[in-house]
Parts: structure tokens; sequence; C-alpha cells
């Protein structure tokens, strides 16, 4: 019998007021029509808590935007589940933050974009919203809810790494973290923009090191690293359909936030199909689950139960095939290919960003471009 997963990420909407270019959301971003209704919500949240999930991450787009919000982190609090939400913070108010604390909310995760005003305003392609971030940081504090600050970097803010770690201090955040781009979804289209140089990489590497010995017992570090450089890729969502599972907007259920750029797989339902059935039957999920779809060099390799081959998403972007060895890693023919490019690629100026927007531009990053 397969295990029950540990947690689900419950994407609300697409809709978002900010248009960050790393943002791991898909191109084709889905329509507030489409969008599930809070009964069905509730619904999968009780059939999430019956299944074994115990952890429950409210994300978007921009998930505050759904009036619901309250209603759905109560469900979830009522099924049992720990409740996280994920937010760019923008659209809070100190009513608002009390309203989600009094609703049950155990945690909440504030992004942040840099350390500086003008430059993280720039990334997230909104006038104020950093000044915002930083007043909501307080509100979440004085509600009595713990606060994670997460800062996704990239090559246009990792010189800002120090004072971001002062500024998550600073705004009493328990938690930081520090979040290299991965790329998926716009991130991957603005990927020659975003992908940092392997020194800034390693300059990143000591200052967090440093930081988390500094900080001890104040301010927990998390760090997730990009791998184009790593000898061996990420173990992406714990292994494909093994841990975590995510419903999006309209309701198809995916092992991962990016599944749905791998073409050729069908995602079922939450409204044709109970979430229990699809994590155990459905074919996308059965589909890289284990080991048995791999073929050399994963398959007779060490580490194959450990990193379960990489990243499936990033295996298909890369390379157009999603069965195939994550070319991050080093023992995949295809990694030589991917560092000339992405050394290439973070060596030349940056080129201007593709805003976040619901339009539809081309997707050429890959190694068959
Ligand atoms: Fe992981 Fe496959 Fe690389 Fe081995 S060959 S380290 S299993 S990705
Ligand atoms: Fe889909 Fe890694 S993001 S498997």
């Amino acid at each position: 019998m397969t295990p029950p997963p540990i947690s689900m990420l419950a994407e609300l909407t697409h809709r978002c007021p900010l248009q960050c270019p790393y943002c791991s959301n898909p191109l084709e971003l889905e329509r507030a029509h489409g969008e599930l209704d809070t009964a069905t919500w509730l619904r999968v949240l009780d059939e999430a808590a019956a299944l074994g999930v115990l952890q429950v991450h409210f994300s978007g787009g921009e998930p505050t935007l759904r009036r619901d919000l309250p209603v759905l982190i109560a469900g979830a609090a009522r099924a049992g589940l720990y409740t996280n939400l994920i937010t760019a913070g923008v659209l809070l108010d100190e009513t608002k933050v009390q309203a989600l604390a009094e609703a049950g909310l155990d945690h909440l995760q504030l992004s942040i974009q840099d350390s500086e005003a003008a430059s993280a305003d720039r990334f997230a392609g909104s006038r104020e919203a950093h000044a915002k971030k930083l007043a909501v940081a307080r509100m979440v504090g004085a509600a009595g809810l713990p606060l994670t600050l997460n800062a996704v970097v990239h090559r246009q803010n990792l010189h800002h790494l120090p004072a971001i770690i002062e500024l998550a201090l600073e705004l009493g955040a328990s938690r930081l973290e520090v979040a290299h781009v991965q790329y998926h979804g716009w991130a991957l289209r603005n990927r020659a923009a975003l992908l940092p140089r392997r020194e800034q990489i390693d300059e990143a590497t000591r200052t967090v090191q440093a930081a988390r010995a500094r900080l001890k017992g104040r301010l927990v570090i998390d760090y997730v690293v990009p791998d184009y450089y790593a000898t061996y890729p990420k173990t992406c969502m714990g292994g494909w359909g093994q841990q975590t599972l995510n419903v999006t907007p309209s309701g198809k259920v995916l092992p991962c936030h990016a599944a749905e750029t791998i073409t050729g797989l069908a995602f079922e339902s939450v409204t044709q199909r109970s979430l229990a059935d699809i994590w155990a039957h459905s074919g996308a999920f059965q589909r890289y689950r284990g080991t048995a779809w791999m073929a050399e060099p994963c398959r007779s390799c060490a580490r194959r139960e450990v990193d379960w081959g990489g990243c499936r998403c990033q295996a298909f972007a890369l390379a157009g095939q999603a069965d195939i060895t994550d070319p991050a890693c080093s023992l995949s023919p295809l990694h030589a290919r991917l560092v000339g490019l992405a050394e290439e690629e973070a060596a030349a100026e940056p080129p201007a960003f593709a805003y976040r927007r619901p339009s539809r531009p081309r997707l050429g990053t890959g190694l068959a471009d």
C-alpha cells in the first residue's frame, strides 16, 4: 500500500497583485472563474486529513485574495491539520491578520524580494510592496503568529544576503528561508536574468554558514541551493508521489507544483475523484513513483532511493524527457552541457525580466533549443 502524503499544497488561486519573474506558477495561469468554491475546498481539506496529511500550506498566486481564506483555515484546523499560509502579505492589514489568527492559523510565511525597497519593488513589479511587507511582518508578530521570512535569492540580489539576514532578525522572524530560485514556470523563462555565477553561490553558502553559527538559538536559516552546479540533484518533493501533493486552483491534483509542465500526463481532479483514490491510483502519480521507471545511470545507482533521480520537471524542462536522470546530476550524460549553458548565461549581462502576467510567452530555455 502507498504510504500517505505528509503535506498538501493548496493553491487557492493564481491571481496575484505582484509579478515576480521567478514565480514557479505555470506560464498559463488559471483564471478566477475556474477556481474551486469554498464547499469543495472544505471537503478536500477533510479528505486530506482522512488520508493522513499532517500539514496544509495555503498558497497561490496570492491566497489572501480569497475572501473565504479564514473559513478554509478554520476548516483545516477543525480537521486537525497544521496550517501554514504562504503569502506576499501586501493585501493584509491588522484586522485581516487577526482574523487569520482567530481562525486557527498556525504559522505564516511571508515572502520578501530583497532587503532594499527600490530593488525589492523592481523584482515584485509593484510599487510600495516592500514597505507593506515590513509593516505586515510586524503585525504578524503582534498577533502572536510564528513568522518565517522567505527570501528568494538570485544573481541580482545575492550581494544583499547579509542585509536580508539582518532584516529577518529586525522583523522578529524565527526562521529565514534563503531559497535560491528553482527553475520552473516563470523562473525558467527568466533563467538568464536570475541564475547566479558559481562564485556567488559559494559566497552565499559561506554567508549562511557563518550566520547559522552566529545566530544559533535566535534565527533558524533554511537554505535551498540551485542544483545546476551541484554534484547530485535535489531530492525533489521527497520523491514523486511519495510525500506531498498539490491541488491547483481548479482542483487538479499534482505530485508537485510544476508537474503540468510535463506533457503527456493526465491529472485528475478533486471534482471527479477522491483525494485518496487519486493519491493511490492515478496514472500520473504512479508514473514516476519509486524506482521502476528509472533507466541508467539511475537504475543501478546507490543514490536511487536518496534523490529518486532528481526532479522530473527539471529533466523534462531541460531535455524534453521526464523519464531520464535529471541533467543536474553529474552522472547524467547531459550534465556537462547544462553546466556550460549555466556558466554562459550567468556570465552574460542579465536580460530584462519577463514579468509574471496572465499571457503566454514562449518557453525556450532547455538543452534542446
Ligand atoms: Fe541520483 Fe540518478 Fe544521479 Fe544516481 S544517477 S545520483 S540516482 S540522479
Ligand atoms: Fe516537479 Fe521536481 S518540481 S518533480
